[in-house]
């Protein structure tokens, strides 16, 4: 049995901000110096060191200084084997999967290069503070293979099944409704719930679904009701179009999943952008969630997600956060909240009705401010609730596994140092609105390079060179 303490500045979340409008340090638990103490991977004991000291006085403690410790990052939407694609300039979604993801995705199947491709994956995944990850594959088998074996030797907690479209792409990267039941089959049994290992069933969107893929999907989910399902949802203008005319018997593109019997919990649509309120009510109604993928919205030019909708208590939708890299150009969950606080700006000068004063909407209007608590806990906790894993990950709740970041907030661009020494002096954060301060700065005027240092599961996999 290996048994270590780490000791340090944390900050973690109890309960979601957005619940705590005003008061959000309610949401957020800060210890200034805080023990943590860890057995096999699993937190064992957390809290202030004061009081932990004595009962753990014999183990050996590694102190992590001027640094706020955080819990691992989750990214509920991105794609592995968009790995080298992403910045592929001029194209909105349609035309950019042709011109340059599917070309890359096919040579995933080439099991030498999938492999290579993994490593570098995790590699920046890693320098990026992400320890948890919900994936997209390519259609090739291999390529969910090299995923899954590659996350086992690192031991990190990845939600991932091979991505089937049949339907408006090349020959050269479709897969029959048969050949993915086969494949899906074969790998749940390999790799579902095997380590850190879950899998999910994955149509790739339903602009590339067939009645029968989708039928497969529901086939899948029947026999196996513990699984995730993952796929697109509403992102692009185009996309939206082309989806209700092969699905001519559905009114919405949330319909069409709910058809197969796809929406509820465990079910994650990415991007969401064009959702109505009516689909925001029913993914709530069921308990499925919807990702936000700020960066990849905006970089493909899909739109501006209503996150103040979303979370509008009458029909609270979970949501995860995600990079959607490649069609997100970045890696970082950092930039993920930069740019997601900027929609909440953009979508504000609506909202406040200063264009057209019959759209004021100051109580939406407030939701959509990304506070540093609303942040990190929509990429920790937040994100753990709802993709239905927050029995493992999420906080420093004992019995959970050892996932986290330590973040220094004076690393970055030449700027952050100086202005983060305008929000606290030396000896670090003393107060959960200090931390606060930080953590905005970090995610506002730093990137990956605030991220000093990635544990797993109670190991450190990354420390920033
Ligand atoms: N919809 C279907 N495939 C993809 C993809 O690879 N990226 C994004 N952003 N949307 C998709
Ligand atoms: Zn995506």
């Amino acid at each position: 049995m290996s048994t270590k303490a780490i000791r340090g500045t944390f900050l973690d979340f109890i309960d979601d901000p957005w619940k705590h409008v005003g008061d959000e340090h309610a949401a957020t638990r800060f210890l200034v110096d805080g023990l943590l103490v860890i057995e096999d991977g699993i937190i064992k004991d957390f809290g202030p060191y004061d009081a932990l000291a004595d009962r753990w006085a014999e183990l050996e403690v590694t102190e992590i200084r001027d640094r706020i410790i955080v819990p691992g990052f989750i990214d509920g939407h991105i794609h592995f084997p968009q790995t080298r694609v992403l910045g592929a300039y001029g194209e909105q979604l349609l035309p950019w999967l042709q011109k340059w993801v599917f070309p890359e995705e096919r040579k995933y199947a080439d099991r030498e290069y999938a492999q290579a491709g993994a490593v570098r994956f995790f590699d920046n995944l890693l320098a990026s503070g992400t320890t948890t990850i919900q994936a997209f594959t390519s259609s090739a088998p291999v390529c969910t293979e090299e995923l899954f074996e590659e996350a086992s030797r690192r031991n990190m907690r990845v939600i991932a099944g091979i991505t089937a479209i049949d339907k408006n792409a090349p020959d050269w990267f479709t897969i029959s409704p048969e050949e993915f039941y086969t494949a899906a089959t074969e790998q749940i049994e390999r790799y579902h719930g095997k380590g850190r290992n879950l899998y999910a069933i994955t149509p790739r969107f339903a602009f590339g679904a067939t009645k029968e893929l989708l039928e497969t999907c529901r086939r899948l989910k029947q026999e196996n009701p513990d699984l995730w399902v993952h796929t697109h949802i509403s992102e692009n203008p185009a996309e939206i179009r082309g989806v209700l005319a092969i699905h001519d018997d559905c009114t919405d593109y949330l319909g069409m999943y709910e058809k197969y019997d796809l929406v509820g919990p465990k079910f994650t649509g990415g991007h969401g952008v064009w959702l109505s309120n009516d689909e925001f009510r029913r993914i709530s109604d069921k308990g499925a969630a919807v990702t936000f993928c700020p960066c990849s919205n905006l970089y493909l030019g899909s739109g501006l997600f209503r996150l103040g909708r979303a979370t509008d208590p009458e029909h609270r939708v979970k949501l995860t956060f995600g990079t959607d890299m490649g069609g997100g150009n970045r890696f970082s969950m950092l930039n993920v909240l930069e740019d997601a606080y900027k929609v909440g700006m953009l979508n504000n000068t609506i909202l406040d009705g200063s264009i057209v004063p019959s759209e004021q909407d100051l109580a939406e209007s407030e939701r959509n401010k990304l506070s540093p608590f609303r942040a990190f806990w929509s990429i920790t906790q937040g994100g753990a609730e709802a993709l239905y894993i927050d029995e493992y990950v999420g906080n420093f709740d004992i019995g959970k596994e050892a996932d986290f970041v330590a973040l220094d907030w004076t690393a970055g661009p030449p700027a952050n140092a100086w202005h983060a020494s305008l929000l606290v002096e030396e000896g670090g954060p003393q107060t959960v609105e200090q931390a606060g301060e930080l953590l905005f700065s970090i995610m506002m005027v730093s990137d990956e390079r605030a991220v000093d240092e990635t544990w797993v599961a109670g190991e450190r996999l990354y420390k920033k060179a």
